[in-house]
């Protein structure tokens, strides 16, 4: 718990939450905007006092498991993890001290889960890309609700049965398009669909991933061939498509896009690189690929490591990493394939267009929007965005950063990580779906633009989206 002497809106919820039972907090109070305003719109009316928490069972207890496992942690009276299925063993024994998951519920892989009588309401499936199709259908055929990773799965026809499956069993099947659920999002939408810029004419959309951390997933990671995982477009940027054609409120009809692997190739090694940077590389130094630099001087993104829990044994167990892993490899001398660069343009309906690049050749992340309308214009990178009103001449900057990060502690892809679960917990316990936005349905419309795309950038070809 942040430390701090005020009473912050989340204590005084808490407290007023304790005191007449009420187990969810206002999210939306906490973005505001430039005058302190709370920046999204009304509580969502939908919203009902849960009378007890809902239970899951995590699969793949990894990164994304513990985002949404910490949810349990900090709301406790809204979610309780029960069960958890995670191959690695440290990974596995974290999580179940974690949640307190007896022993009888911590299993090696998702399979031994399905095995046993359903012992949950949901379950929360946070594996690998590639491991997302079968827990869900068996996941369906056994009765649970759903939190599913993106990519729903690297295949089309396999979205599709999901779909199918989920329309069959009525089950709740929250997708993590996460953008969906972050305050500036929501409120770039509403003003997109508000004629506040009057008619939407066109839209320029860039995903940077940031230099490093393309280097990091894309090259070194778990990422870094598409056959194994997911093409980059679907595996990053699914997000981006999803939350354009959410915006604009319409369907896509074409789609066209180019892309490659252009830097992250043999060719483009250094002279006295070596296969790994802890092998005396001679540009080592200079390098911002530097894997000593990144994980061993700067520490940054060890979240992949499994790690002693004291400090002081860390840089040993790093370096052992360095030696043994991907994540000490050259990122001129890796076996990747996926594109670091990728343009996709869309045609929506009534003649709106769209550009999309995901770029990874940049010095930040967080995505950058351009909305052309025929009375005015928007411009955000998810922390701000301004507004530019033709009728009036006048300017309008929203901040919306969240700066209220004491009462939220995870700010995951502007705010939308936690707010998610939020609404998925309200989803599953009132068994209503209308309380997400990221539902199967209007998932799989946004994986379709996906996948078309990477047809037309390996066909040279223009696709049409036929959902
Ligand atoms: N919504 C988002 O914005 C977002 C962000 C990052 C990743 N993701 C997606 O979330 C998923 C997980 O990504 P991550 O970053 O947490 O990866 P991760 O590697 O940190 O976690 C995946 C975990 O699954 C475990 N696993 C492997 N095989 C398993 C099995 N048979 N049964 C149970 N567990 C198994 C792995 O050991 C690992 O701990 C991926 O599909 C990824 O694309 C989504």
């Amino acid at each position: 718990m942040a430390s701090s002497s005020k009473w912050s809106h989340r204590n005084i919820l808490k407290k007023f939450g304790i005191t007449i039972g009420s187990t969810f907090f206002p999210f939306s109070l906490w973005a505001k905007n430039e005058t302190g305003e709370p920046l999204i719109l009304p509580e969502n009316p939908l919203y009902k006092q849960l009378l007890k928490p809902v239970t899951a069972i995590t699969l793949g207890a990894g990164a994304r498991g513990n985002v949404y496992g910490d949810y349990a942690i900090e709301y406790p009276e809204q979610l309780k993890i029960v069960g958890v299925a995670e191959p690695n063993h440290v990974r596995n024994d974290r999580y179940a001290t974690r949640h307190s998951i007896p022993v009888a519920n911590c299993f090696f892989t998702w399979n031994d889960v399905f095995r046993k009588p359903k012992f949950a309401d949901a379950v929360i499936i946070s594996t690998p890309d590639q491991l997302h199709y079968e827990p869900c259908m068996e996941a369906l055929k056994q009765g649970y609700d759903i939190l599913l990773e993106k990519p729903i799965s690297p295949s089309e026809e396999e979205c599709r049965n999901i779909l199918d499956l989920a329309k069959k069993t009525g089950r709740i099947v929250a997708v993590c398009h996460v953008l969906r659920y972050a305050p500036y999002f929501i409120k770039l939408r509403e003003l997109m669909q508000s004629g506040r810029i009057g008619e939407v004419i066109s839209v320029q959309h860039m995903e940077p991933i940031d230099h490093v951390h393309m280097s990091h997933s894309y090259v070194r990671g778990n990422w870094h061939k598409s056959n194994e995982t997911a093409p980059i477009l679907l595996a990053k940027s699914c997000h981006d498509l999803d939350v354009l054609k959410w915006m604009l409120g319409k369907d896509s009809k074409k789609i066209q896009a180019f892309g490659n692997l252009k830097w992250f190739r043999k060719e483009n090694a250094p002279a006295g690189s070596r296969e790994r940077c802890t092998d005396g590389c001679a540009v080592e130094s200079t390098c911002p690929y530097s894997a000593l630099k990144i994980y061993y001087r700067e520490r940054q993104r060890t979240y992949v490591f499994d790690l002693p829990e004291k400090k002081r044994n860390q840089a040993g167990a790093i370096m052992n990493y360095l030696k043994t892993t991907d994540y000490g490899r050259c990122v001129y001398r890796m076996d990747n394939d996926q594109c670091d660069h990728y343009t996709t343009n869309i045609l929506f309906d009534e003649g709106i267009t769209v550009t999309f690049n995901m770029e990874a050749f940049t010095p930040w992340g967080g995505r950058r929007t351009r909305v052309m309308g025929s009375m005015g214009y928007l411009e955000g990178d998810m922390h701000r965005f301004k507004i530019y009103d033709f009728r009036t001449d006048k300017a309008r900057t929203y901040n919306t950063h969240i700066n209220d990060v004491e009462h939220y502690k995870n700010e995951g892809h502007g705010g939308g990580d936690w707010r998610l679960v939020s609404d998925w917990i309200q989803a599953v316990a009132q068994h209503n779906p209308n309380l997400l936005t990221s539902t199967i349905d209007a998932s799989i419309e946004s994986h379709i633009m996906c996948f078309m795309a990477e047809k037309s950038r390996q066909n040279n070809e223009v696709m049409d989206v036929i959902i």
